[in-house]
């Protein structure tokens, strides 16, 4: 009886985990890179480690834990999907594009490498599957829009300047005053104090003692500023259209011919690509995503009394130490019916994104 029992949960713990993927048709993947050395651009004069600290990556790239985590994370989506991944048949069935970063191209990849490590059939296929990606001057996807949609640079200068945000600057001015002395560069910005986080977190992460003057505001305030920054950035309905509701575009496109290749889409890219796509679907609860946070999209398709009907379940997992959590569209179901989705999500999809950005160049080529 006992032993039943046991064997009984163990079964039900299991397919609990693993989740429901014999109705799985389709998966999207967004993927923060993981951990990191500081970028050369959010470096600050009076830190006391310079370059030789970051060697031999260099500025901006994985660290060892950061290969670690990303590959963690494709081990914990093979758990997931193990079944839907042993499906697929042929390493063409999967895209992945990631930014024109080391780091993201690598996260990319390693993440593959997780997901088919265990797999004695699909062992080599992380070598057969290539990243693609965009150079900066024409990736018009996972890219900050900032540099080529003009729409939203001016909603986002916009908010920038009115006067909730100068105020909310005015009100942390001993707090910049005191960053601007101690770390010997003007703080005057959201994104300046969202900068200097990024060095800190990236400094912490790779176990580094912060000077001392950084415990009275780190992780605390600056974190706080940082994730307003974030918050900033998607604002307004035009700022999430322009923003995360671009990927959600191109999400439901794929969902709406699933029967067509591929099979995964893989999106490898920075904290903005999770957290302006939880923006847009109304499901962001205030946090900085950690590094190789994840938004998966699940896309099944459901026996209903007179047919099938396609369902999207949306999962959320902030990094590899995390467990998956199921995120619940606003007035739908968890398995959220794929019409119902477009539905809700209406308001923030671009239909002609070239247009709406109001580009000279066309971004939807
Ligand atoms: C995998 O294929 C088997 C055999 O065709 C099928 O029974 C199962 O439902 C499939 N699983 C998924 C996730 O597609
Ligand atoms: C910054 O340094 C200046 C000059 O030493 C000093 O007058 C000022 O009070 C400092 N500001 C803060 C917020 O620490
Ligand atoms: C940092 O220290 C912790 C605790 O000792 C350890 O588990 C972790 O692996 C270290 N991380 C790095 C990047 O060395
Ligand atoms: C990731 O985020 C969670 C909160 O969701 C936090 O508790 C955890 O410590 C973070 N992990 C890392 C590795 O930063
Ligand atoms: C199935 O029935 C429901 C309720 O009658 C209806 O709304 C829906 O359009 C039908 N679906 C199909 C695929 O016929
Ligand atoms: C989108 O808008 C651009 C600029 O107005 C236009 O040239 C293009 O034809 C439109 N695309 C579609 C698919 O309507």
């Amino acid at each position: 009886m006992k032993i039943t029992l046991f064997v009984l949960s163990i079964y039900i713990l299991v397919h609990y985990i693993r989740a429901q993927t014999d109705t799985l048709k389709l998966l999207h993947v967004f993927s923060r890179h993981g951990a990191r050395t500081p970028e050369l651009k959010d470096t600050y004069p009076k830190d006391p480690y310079k370059l030789d600290t970051f060697l031999p990556m260099g500025y901006g790239q994985l660290t060892d834990l950061g290969l670690w985590q990303t590959y963690k994370i494709g081990e914990l989506l093979r758990n997931r999907y193990d079944s839907f991944f042993e499906n697929i048949s042929s390493p063409d069935m999967i895209y992945a594009l990631s930014t024109n970063y080391d780091r993201t191209r690598t996260t990319g990849f390693r993440i593959l490498s997780g997901i088919y490590s265990q797999s004695p059939s699909q062992k080599r296929w992380p070598s057969l599957i290539p990243v693609d990606f965009e150079e900066a001057s024409v990736d018009f996807f996972l890219q900050r829009p900032n540099s080529y949609c003009p729409a939203y640079l001016r909603e986002l200068e916009r908010v920038s300047n009115s006067k909730v945000v100068l105020s909310y600057v005015e009100e942390r001015k001993t707090l910049f005053g005191y960053l601007t002395n101690n770390t010997g560069k003007s703080m005057k910005t959201l994104q300046n104090v969202f900068d200097l986080y990024q060095t800190l977190t990236a400094e912490t992460t790779m176990n580094l003692t912060l000077p001392k003057w950084t415990r009275k505001v780190y992780p605390g305030e600056i974190t706080k500023v940082a994730i307003k920054r974030c918050e900033l950035e998607n604002s307004t309905p035009l700022l999430k259209r322009l923003n995360g509701g671009r990927s959600l575009q191109m999400v439901l496109r794929n969902m709406l011919r699933p029967n067509k290749e591929p099979k995964l889409f893989l999106f490898t890219g920075h904290e903005n690509n999770i957290n302006n796509i939880l923006f847009a679907m109304g499901i962001q609860e205030p946090h900085f995503p950690n590094y190789s946070a994840t938004v998966v999209f699940e896309l099944h398709s459901l026996e209903i009394e007179n047919g099938t009907e396609f369902a999207v379940k949306v999962v959320h997992i902030n990094g590899p130490d995390q467990n998956f959590v199921v995120k619940q569209l606003k007035g739908c179901d968890v398995l959220c019916p794929l019409n119902k989705f477009q539905e809700l999500t209406k308001d923030v999809v671009p239909v002609n994104y070239t247009r709406e950005c109001e580009s000279t160049k066309n971004l939807d080529a």
